[in-house]
C-alpha cells in the first residue's frame, strides 16, 4: 500500500552534513520525497511532537537537543512507507542498531540519534499535520 510517513533529520545530522547522504538512501530505495523544509523547533511544537515522552527521564535532554539547531522535516511516500522507513532508520539506540541502518551507520548515542520516523499510521498523520498543515 502506498503510504506517507514523516521523517526528520535531527540537529546532529544537519551539523554533521549528513543530509545529502541520508536523502540519497531514501531515493535509492525508491521512495519519493513529497514535502521538505528546515525548521528550528520551539517548546510549543516539541510538546506536541514528543508529548508521549513527557515525564520520562530522557525528556528534558531530548528537548534541549532538538532545539539545538534546525531539523530537516520531510514527508516520504512509497510502498509501506511507515514500516519500511523505520526499518531503514534502525533501532532507537544507535549502539543497538544494525549496520546498514541509518542509525547503525551514523549514530553512537542518544538523544542525538540522527533521524526520526513515524512509528504508526496514527503518528504519521499527526506528525505530517503538525509540520505541514498548510
Ligand atoms: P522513541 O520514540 O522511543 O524512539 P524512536 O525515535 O526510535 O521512535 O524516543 C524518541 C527519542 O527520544 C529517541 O529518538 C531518542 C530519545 N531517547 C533517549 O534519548 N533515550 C532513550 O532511552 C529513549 C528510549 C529515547
Ligand atoms: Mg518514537
Amino acid at each position: 500500500m502506498i503510504e506517507r510517513t514523516f521523517v526528520a533529520l535531527k540537529p546532529d545530522a544537519i551539523k554533521r552534513k549528513l543530509m545529502g547522504k541520508i536523502i540519497q538512501r531514501f531515493e535509492d530505495k525508491g521512495f519519493n520525497i513529497v514535502e521538505m523544509k528546515m525548521i528550528l523547533l520551539d517548546d510549543i511544537i516539541l510538546e506536541q511532537y514528543y508529548g508521549e515522552h513527557k515525564g520520562k527521564d530522557f525528556y528534558d535532554n531530548l528537548v534541549s537537543f532538538m532545539k539545538s539547531g534546525s531539523i530537516l522535516a520531510m514527508v516520504i511516500e512509497g510502498e509501506d512507507a511507515i514500516k519500511n522507513v523505520r526499518t531503514m532508520v534502525g533501532a532507537t539506540k544507535p549502539w543497538e542498531a544494525e549496520m546498514g541502518t541509518i542509525r547503525g551507520d551514523y549514530g553512537l548515542s542518544t538523544p542525538n540519534n540522527i533521524i526520526h520516523a513515524s512509528d504508526s499510521l496514527e503518528s504519521a498523520k499527526r506528525e505530517i499535520n503538525l509540520f505541514f498543515k498548510n
